[in-house]
């Protein structure tokens, strides 16, 4: 557990950070004291939720790279987060839309650990935390692009912890199920209407099948889990993946 203000004087950059896991993410750093950025595409929900913890807003779109690189990235820790989901199948997936997933969700991330990468060697000190899925670990079917994306983020994460120990920098990915956010009440909607199924009957018999718990995992769980690779009780604890997925890989 993160002792509240043991991050006190360090910066923390939440990509994403304007709803579901981000915000619950911006949320729990603040509480250990850090000092959180919220960056966001929707920068109104940005300032909402950096007004809450006391933070300050970004409104950026992550998937335009040239405006990743002139963020400022002076900072301690890096949650890797915004991302969203396409379902389709693989010979009917558009194409323009995996490679907007793509830069989204892993050149974004290695773009901003390479601006972030200098501050945190210089200060000897670093965190960068990648919001994977437990679809970095497994795939599923119509993913395809949100699949791919998170398979090259736990890679990633590893030469980030290769490459970072030595500056006391360490990088690891959170791997959870299903988690109660914004983005995953969009897909039981969806879901609902394409198998003609109630919205209940979708979390119990298509999302919570393959899981040992049968409930969705509430997203403070997960930023509990960020704000734990974030303390000092995590410092040997890198280049791993932390898996929250009820069981599901167990089989
Ligand atoms: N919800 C889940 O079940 C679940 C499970 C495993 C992993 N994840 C991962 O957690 C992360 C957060 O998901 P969430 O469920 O909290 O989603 P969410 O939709 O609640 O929040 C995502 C945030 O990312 C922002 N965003 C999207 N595109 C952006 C862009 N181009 N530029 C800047 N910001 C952008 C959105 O505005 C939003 O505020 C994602 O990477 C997702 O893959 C979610």
């Amino acid at each position: 557990m993160a002792v509240n203000g043991s991050l006190v004087g360090r910066r923390a950059f939440i990509t994403g950070g304007a709803s579901g896991i981000g915000r619950a993410c911006a949320v729990r750093l603040a509480e250990a004291g850090a000092d959180v950025v919220v960056v966001d595409r929707d920068a109104d929900a940005a300032l909402a939720a950096a007004a809450e913890v006391g933070g300050t807003a970004v409104a950026a779109d992550l998937s335009d790279l040239d405006a990743v690189d002139r963020l400022d990235l002076a900072v301690d820790i890096l949650v890797n987060n915004a991302g969203l989901q396409h379902v389709a199948p693989l010979h009917e997936f558009p194409a323009d839309r995996f490679s907007y997933i793509l830069r989204l969700m892993l050149e974004a991330p290695f773009r901003l650990v390479r601006g972030a990468l200098p501050h945190m060697y210089e200060r000897g000190w670093g965190r960068v935390v990648n919001i994977s899925s437990i679809h970095g670990l497994r795939a599923s079917a119509y993913k395809s692009a949100y699949v791919t994306a998170k398979h090259g983020l736990e890679g990633l994460s590893k030469v980030i912890a290769l490459e970072g120990a030595e500056h006391g920098v360490t990088s690891n990915c959170v791997n959870p199920a299903y988690v109660r956010t914004p983005l995953v009440e969009g897909q039981i909607a969806d879901q609902a209407k394409a198998h003609g199924l109630s919205e209940d009957q979708v979390v119990e018999q298509v999302m919570l099948a393959p899981a040992a718990i049968k409930r969705l995992i509430e997203p403070d769980e997960v930023a509990e889990t960020v704000a734990w690779l974030c303390s000092p009780s995590a410092a040997s604890v890198t280049g791993t993946s932390l898996v929250m997925d009820g069981g599901w890989s167990a089989h």
